[in-house]
């Protein structure tokens, strides 16, 4: 992806993440076909799937040569991560979008030969866009943030995590997750990866960690993150591949250390 054809095509895909945003606001108050998915609490509407249409069909009359990745069935069948690929969620965090109409965002993550180029996050009800071109820095509407705090510390931190691991979830060592609820200065649950990731980009939370993220709930935020000098791995601090599903941490990097040795033990 040369530098010039990557201004453009995150030109385009800001256009396009507004257009759908739009698009979200105008019909979310029609009555939609709500289904479950793999089970009774994992939603899907008939705007996720609209939504991720809109994108592969665009994508695919512009950029012919580009892949996709999608939760709603849109996407290819991607195997590897050579060339370009977007890494789409049309509505992250459908829970919110269903219940409370608003804490949701549609997230896209453009990379090219596996290299995160572009990442663009849009909080559709408080018209909020974080993006983030790789090596130029993160930006919340246009305004640039700043790299993340150097001097926190556990202490001082707030960690979103999903409610259900501090107390029952067998994958994962819940004694040291209690502990870590009680070092740590206080915990949050947004119920969007997406915007998780970019809280942590913004420095209004300092770790997010998670036992199942798919691809489409990360690619953006892990590059808004390394853009301010934040680091995502796996929870227990390895690579993270996107093409499979991981228990993921993204978080400050004053704070990786100690959250993956002391805190966070994946069974
Ligand atoms: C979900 C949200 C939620 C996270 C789940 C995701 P969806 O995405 O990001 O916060 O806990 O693991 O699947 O299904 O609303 O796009
Ligand atoms: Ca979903
Ligand atoms: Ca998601
Ligand atoms: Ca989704």
């Amino acid at each position: 992806m040369g530098l010039t054809s990557r201004d453009s095509i995150f030109e385009q895909a800001k256009e396009w993440v507004y257009e759908a945003g739009e698009n979200i606001r105008s019909n979310m108050y029609n009555q939609l076909t709500i289904e479950t998915k793999s089970n009774a609490n994992d939603l899907v509407t008939e705007l996720d799937k609209k939504i991720e249409k809109f994108f592969a069909e665009k994508i695919r009359g512009l950029y012919s040569n580009h892949r996709i990745i999608g939760e709603e069935g849109y996407g290819d069948d991607v195997h590897s991560l050579e060339g370009t690929i977007w890494i789409i969620d049309p509505i992250d965090g459908t829970m919110n979008f269903v219940h409370q109409k608003r804490n949701f965002a549609i997230s896209v993550g453009i990379y090219h030969d596996g290299i995160g180029q572009i990442g663009i996050i849009y909080d559709v009800m408080d018209d909020v866009l974080y993006t983030a071109v790789k090596g130029e820095g993160a930006y919340k509407n246009n305004q640039k943030l700043p790299q993340l705090n150097k001097d926190v510390v556990l202490e001082k931190s707030i960690i979103a995590m999903n409610s259900y691991i501090g107390f029952n979830d067998q994958r994962i060592n819940t004694d040291k997750i209690k502990e870590l609820i009680a070092v740590s200065r206080g915990t949050r649950s947004y119920g969007s990866a997406a915007l998780e990731f970019a809280f942590v980009a913004e420095g209004i939370i300092d770790a997010y960690v998670s036992l199942s993220l798919a691809p489409w709930d990360i690619a953006a935020g892990m590059i808004l993150v390394e853009e301010v000098g934040g680091i995502t791995t796996t929870a227990q601090g390895d690579k993270v591949n996107l093409l499979e599903k991981s228990p993921i941490l993204t978080c400050n990097q004053e704070i990786f250390t100690t959250l993956t040795k002391d805190y966070i033990e994946i069974k």
